[in-house]
């Protein structure tokens, strides 16, 4: 075998490398996304079931078309390779009417009755509601990179883990504070972009206990990929639980060291970009901090709320999340200890 060969011999090979590799890579893509974590599949409320169902007649009304499509073509392919007469030779009247059939009447009707489907069937079910057929509203601020949420009639703000109550109609109020976003958990409803100077809203229901993950899904800067949340659906006992806590200013220190931790807070830049309801930090640029202690994750799920994670979070946010806000601010071990326990502290 030459040299010279062998880039012959092997570039049909290599492509039907390529092509088993790109297909085992759709399949390995689309299998992520049936983990359950966040998954339109995995429906838990009517909409994103109705959406779930008009995704199943999308790809039956595609596969309808394609098909008549790849037939067609299939055989043209064939009759002309065997007898060498041209489909559009002799036998046009039959190759016209499969033309006008599979080429022009069943794409016409499929796309028309999806687009009934998708306009008037389930975009009018997924739809904001009306807020009087809701029980309760809460807003949503999309940031740079971090979801604030707040609860109408309560001081409760919270971030990146929403809590709600199951089989409750929420009026969800989406807006930003900065460019767009958009707020979407797929096992509960579609998208709804946050867009500046305007508010959207949604409805949000779970029809049962569980944690639903979402994501921003409007691309929205360096971190658009790390800036994830999490749905909390809990009975109304534990919900109501929960938000008296969150809406409750912080808790008392129990330790020394939690108390020289809030001090360090206090007096280095954390206070003027983070608040903790009765305390004197009122900033406003990060995340509020009240009950941090409580949440599961922070820097909007990119890492668990473990006080490891918190210290190397607060030593170097940049390397946890490059382009975010957050300053690394020099500060000793023993003050970053300090305020590591003072933060987790506040359940
Ligand atoms: Cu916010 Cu993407």
């Amino acid at each position: 075998m030459t040299a010279r060969r062998l880039p012959g011999r092997l570039r049909p090979a290599a492509r039907r490398v390529l092509g088993a590799g790109a297909l085992l890579l759709a399949v390995l893509l689309l299998a992520g996304c049936g983990d359950g974590a966040q998954s339109s599949f995995d429906t838990n409320s009517e909409p994103s079931r109705l959406i779930e169902r008009l995704f199943w007649w999308m790809v039956l009304g595609a596969a309808v078309v394609f098909g008549g499509a790849v037939a067609l073509l299939a055989i043209s392919w064939f009759r002309r390779s065997r007898s060498g007469i041209p489909l559009f030779g002799e036998r046009e009247p039959v190759a016209t009417t499969a033309v006008v059939t599979f080429g022009i009447v069943i794409p016409i009707l499929t796309l028309a009755g999806l687009f009934t489907a998708a306009n008037v069937l389930v975009m009018r079910k997924t739809n904001a509601p009306a807020p009087s057929s809701t029980s309760m509203t809460i807003e949503v601020v999309g940031r740079q990179w971090f979801w604030e949420f707040r609860y109408p009639g309560t001081d409760a703000v919270t971030a990146n883990e929403l809590h709600i109550p199951t089989q409750t109609r929420i009026n969800l109020v989406v807006q930003t504070a900065d460019v767009i976003h958009s707020f979407w958990v797929p096992q509960l409803n579609r998208k709804i972009d946050a867009i500046p100077g305007k508010s959207n809203r949604i409805l949000l229901y779970a029809d049962a206990p569980g944690t639903y993950r979402g994501q921003c899904s409007e691309f929205c800067g360096l971190q658009h990929a790390h800036m994830s949340l999490r749905v909390y659906a809990e009975p109304k006992a534990q919900f109501d639980g929960w938000l008296r806590n969150e809406a409750s200013p912080a808790p008392e220190l129990a330790s020394a060291e939690a108390a020289r931790g809030r001090d360090v807070f206090m007096s280095e830049a954390c206070a003027s970009c983070h608040t903790i309801r009765g305390t004197e930090a009122r900033g406003e640029v990060g995340p509020d901090l009240t009950h941090v202690g409580g949440r599961q994750t922070l820097a909007a799920l990119t890492i668990p709320n473990t006080a490891a994670d918190m210290a190397k979070w607060i030593t170097n946010p940049q390397a946890v999340k490059p382009g975010n806000k957050m300053p690394g601010l020099r500060l000793t071990p023993d003050e970053t200890k300090a305020i590591v326990a003072y933060l987790q502290r506040l359940e």
